[in-house]
């Protein structure tokens, strides 16, 4: 049997396209199964013309059917066909300007970003050497790529010689004779974690903690149960991961090199950024964005995930300074150990209050912080919620109320480094978010400026 030749394209305007992909790719499985399926077909699933970046839209697209294959399968053949490839032969998309402009290009880095990037090849180094999980890939991270990273640092300037690109280093011609052009921001170890098992009947585990009290949680986002200490639409939950959920996460973020943004370390603080658009899809991570939307049915009505993104910090910079994320419900969840906090009444979030008024635009309320502070914290007197760090607490707010993060203070070394995991759901909420039932409409999520 020969599969119907399919003129198939990935086009993040059209979702009739996706529709038919998703029916294509069933197709194709079923197939596959029962073994019917011509080398032609299989050919095809090789030719869907993918965009190079998939937006907020699609990712909600995918996620308003339930469907995680898909998302996945979108998410990771982008990725797959983009310069993160280290396999040359794969790339068929020249790095988006979109992921560029937001500081994950590959001709420039600053000290901070290089600093981690050699933690986190010393991390693999060693951890991929243990217990013969894959020395030749431990090899190549200590003896390839580490000498051109330390080369490459030593030829970097101090920070404050830098003022005219704000911290940013441009590669120059000595970095890119060591090689650093084809070493630099690249996909070289990616976990792809699957869902967590059950390792006798391969059932799919939950990764939320199954003590939480979900109705709870929802009483208090809506102010329902008049708790004067509580704050409608600000919230936090202690103990939101299952260990092994906490622990798989973790060894996730620690070991993917998909952190490929940097920001101007004389503007904005030190933390480097990893995307779902650009690498940080692993399929456990959809199951728990998932997983968060079911278990809050009231909270998330009406706002499918649009974004999510992870950041690890530097402890000799400050964090993200005040801003609001264009999102309906904001999920944040804490990942280091508290034994690396040397401040446990500090290194959270900062959470005021106050959110934009109608009428300002993304850049007037992002960019514009005297203003913000004058016209819109002042007057409630800097009213805000602060929580404390602590691993395995997810704080999750109504995503347009102004935040930023604590003053934090966390112990040297890799595995040290504050980490946050972001979830964004649904659409900016600018007034009474946490009362109403809005539908998502189409406006994309701004990252953080
Ligand atoms: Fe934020």
């Amino acid at each position: 049997m020969i599969l119907p030749v399919l003129s198939l394209q990935f086009d993040g305007s059209c979702r009739i396209r996706c529709k038919l992909c998703s029916l294509y790719r069933l197709l194709l499985v079923l197939l596959l199964c029962i073994g019917f399926v011509h080398p032609e077909a299989k050919a095809e699933e090789d030719a869907v013309e993918f965009p190079d970046l998939l937006d907020a839209d699609d990712i909600a697209y995918f996620f308003s059917q339930g469907d995680i294959d898909g998302l996945h399968w979108a998410l990771s053949n982008v990725f797959a066909a983009s310069e993160r490839n280290p396999d040359p032969s794969q790339v068929k998309h020249r790095l988006p300007q979109q992921l560029v402009s937001r500081g994950g290009g590959s001709t420039y880095t600053t000290e901070y970003k290089l600093k981690m990037d050699i933690q986190q090849a010393e991390y693999l180094a060693t951890h991929l050497a243990e217990e013969d999980r894959d020395p030749k890939w431990a090899k190549f991270f200590q003896d390839a790529v580490l000498p051109i990273y330390q080369k490459v640092l030593s030829n970097v300037p101090p920070v404050d010689q830098l003022e005219r690109t704000h911290g940013l280093y441009a590669f120059r011609e000595a970095d890119l004779e060591l090689g650093i052009g084809n070493i630099y921001n690249k996909a070289w170890h990616h976990t792809n974690f699957e869902e967590l098992k059950d390792p006798t009947t391969g059932k799919v585990l939950p990764l939320l903690n199954p003590e939480m009290d979900t109705n709870n949680i929802e009483r208090e986002w809506f102010g329902e149960d008049n708790n004067p200490d509580h704050h409608p639409g600000i919230l936090y939950i202690d103990d939101v991961l299952s260990k092994e959920a906490l622990g798989r996460i973790r060894q996730l973020l620690l070991e993917s090199t998909v952190w490929y943004q940097t920001k101007m370390p004389l503007r904005f603080g030190g933390y480097v950024g990893a995307y779902i658009d650009d690498g940080l899809h692993d399929r456990l991570l959809l199951q728990l964005s998932m997983e968060l939307h079911k278990a809050l049915p009231r909270i998330m009505k009406g706002h499918p995930l649009k974004y999510l993104w992870a950041y690890k910090y530097d402890s000799e910079y400050t964090g993200i300074n005040l801003h609001a994320d264009e999102a309906a419900v904001n999920v944040n969840i804490w990942l280091t150990p508290d034994e690396a906090n040397l401040d446990p009444t500090s290194g959270g979030l900062v959470v005021f209050t106050a959110k934009p008024p109608e009428d300002w635009n993304f850049a007037e309320y992002n960019t514009d912080t005297d203003r913000v502070v004058e016209e819109l914290l002042r007057p409630t007197n800097f009213a805000n919620v602060t929580i404390p760090h602590k691993q395995n607490r997810a704080v999750i707010f109504d995503s347009s109320l102004f935040h930023q993060t604590d003053r934090y203070k966390f112990k040297p070394g890799y595995e040290n480094r504050r980490i946050n995991l972001t979830i964004l759901y649904g659409d900016m909420q600018r007034s009474s978010s946490h009362t109403t039932d809005t539908p998502p409409g189409s406006q994309d999520v701004k990252t953080e400026l």
